[in-house]
């Protein structure tokens, strides 16, 4: 059933109904990454932020238990498609190396999208005064934000490099 947006609060729990499907979806999209991987440190920051997402997941239970609301009920459609592209990139043919670097960019993809629902969901929690859900919001924005710049620095530093050397 949609929830009909009438306040603030429908708005918030909208959009963490949305985040939690969206985390879900990547506890299983995020194993597939990983294994198709062909730089170890790729794969590593792929199985940490695998951890990182279920304690992540736990973050919105807590929030919605927090307001007497159950999680669920909804199919985040933009992470299904930015996972359908990070398949495609699994899928295609050619250099293991130009594979990691497109790798990169579909899972920064994914942690901007992140990024921007959990902002957004940081400032509904602030401006509704739950505090608590504010903090939780903010330690898993900082979280997503370093997943995104480590993934920055393993790309400028090494797998973009390797990938321009091995074009045939
Ligand atoms: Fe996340």
């Amino acid at each position: 059933m949609p929830i009909k947006l009438d306040g603030l609060e429908k708005v918030f729990v909208q959009q963490l109904k949305d985040m939690y499907s969206a985390e879900n979806q990547l506890l299983e999209a995020l194993p597939k990454m990983a294994q198709a991987a062909t730089s170890s440190k790729l794969e590593q920051a792929f199985r940490d932020h695998l951890k990182e997402t279920q304690g992540q997941v736990k973050r919105l239970e807590k929030i919605f238990s927090s307001i007497d609301y159950k999680p669920g009920g909804h199919r985040c459609r933009a992470m299904e498609g930015l996972i359908e592209e990070g398949k495609e990139i699994i899928d295609e043919q050619g250099e293991p190396e130009a594979r990691d670097a497109a790798l990169i960019c579909a899972a920064q993809k994914v942690e901007h999208y992140e990024m921007a629902t959990y902002g957004t969901l940081r400032t509904y929690a602030r401006t509704l005064g739950l505090d608590d859900a504010c903090e939780l919001l903010t330690e898993t924005l900082r979280e997503e934000r370093n997943a995104d710049s480590l993934l920055t620095d393993l790309a400028e530093h090494s797998i973009n490099k390797l990938a321009m050397l091995t074009a045939s």
